[in-house]
This record gives structure tokens, sequence and C-alpha cells, in this order.
């Protein structure tokens, strides 16, 4: 899971496997460490779902890089060898910030299996959740998943992409 701070990293893996497991906050720059859980869904196969600090805390920002936390850890958690696929969530209300297209640019660069999610879906209206989710497809240039770790929308179908996205090599 990638994404800005705040975004919703933590409370989506907890939404996910039904289960407090990673702590959140209202307040930006929660997450410090790249927390880790092994989980497994009915018959899926168990995966890793990867908790990892999120960018944009202004706080921890070095100008150019985001914060150092993100940087680091992140750089050192897409170093490790192993196969994996990266989700960046980005809120469903703000499609197309640039720090979001930094990152999924970043991600490119790497050629890691990626897809995106938009977060707290609960916020939009009907109407915006159309037109927002069409300016993501637009900026990603692909499917978006969207979802609420709030009211449980879209998870099952998560899930579902989740299990799909091929796993590439480090
Ligand atoms: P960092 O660890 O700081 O990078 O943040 P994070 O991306 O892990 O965000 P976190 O899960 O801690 O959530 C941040 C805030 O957003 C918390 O106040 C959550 O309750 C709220 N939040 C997360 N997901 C949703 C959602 O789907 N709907 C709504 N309404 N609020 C959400
Ligand atoms: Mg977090």
């Amino acid at each position: 899971m990638v994404g800005r701070s705040n975004v919703g990293k933590s409370s989506l893996i907890n939404a996910l496997v039904r289960q407090p497991l990673a702590r959140t906050s209202a307040t930006p720059g929660k997450t410090r460490l790249a927390n880790i859980y092994r989980v497994r869904r009915g018959s899926m196969q168990a995966c890793y779902l990867v908790d990892l600090p999120g960018y944009g805390y202004a706080r921890h920002a070095r100008p150019s890089e985001g914060s150092a936390e993100f940087s680091q850890i992140t750089d050192a958690f897409f170093d490790r060898p192993g196969q994996r696929a990266v989700l960046l969530l980005v809120d469903a209300r703000h499609p197309g910030l640039s720090s979001d297209l930094n990152a999924w640019q970043w991600l490119a660069s790497r050629s890691y299996a990626r897809a995106v999610v938009g977060t707290k879906v609960d916020k939009l209206t009907k109407a915006e959740r159309v037109r927002h989710a069409r300016e993501m497809e637009t900026v990603f240039e692909m499917p978006v998943a969207l979802v609420s770790a709030l009211t449980g929308e879209g998870l099952d179908e998560l899930w579902k992409m989740i299990a799909s996205l091929p796993r590439t090599a480090a």
C-alpha cells in the first residue's frame, strides 16, 4: 500500500482483514515503519499486505523527496528482492494530485505490477464518484477501484483485484 499520509492505507488494511491490526490516526504521519501482515482470504493463496509510511507529510518533508520516512523506508523495502504488486492509494476526493502522479511515475520506472485505488469514497456524492473515477482513470490510464474502509464499499472487488494482480520480481 503506497500513498500520501492520511490517505487511508492502514485503515484499508484493517477493513480488508476486518481486524484492527494496523494503527490509524486522524493526524498524518502515523505509520513510521513498514508493517507487514500475512493474510489469507478463503481459498486465496496467503499473501503479505505491506503498510508503508505515507509521503507528503510536511513535518518530515525534504522539498524534493517528500518525507524522510517515506523515501528511506520505501526505498529499503522496494530494494529487497521478492515478488510484489503495488496498490497506489489516492484520496478519491482529490484525483490527479502531483504528489500522487510522481509516485505513480516512480512505480512505473520500477516496472511493478500496479493498480490505483480511490479511498474514502463514502465522502463523495454519487455524481462525484462517477466524475472523479473518470478523472482518475484518465490521469492514471487504467481502471480505478473505489473503496471505503468506513462502509466496506468496494472491498470484495478490491480483494479480487489483489488476487488477480500479477506479482513482479524486484
Ligand atoms: P499515514 O500512516 O499517516 O501515512 O496515514 P494512512 O494512510 O495510514 O491513513 P489512516 O489509515 O491512518 O487514516 C487516516 C484518517 O482517515 C483516519 O482518521 C481514518 O479514520 C480516516 N479514513 C481512512 N479511511 C477512511 C474511509 O474510507 N472513509 C472515511 N470517511 N475516513 C477514512
Ligand atoms: Mg498508516
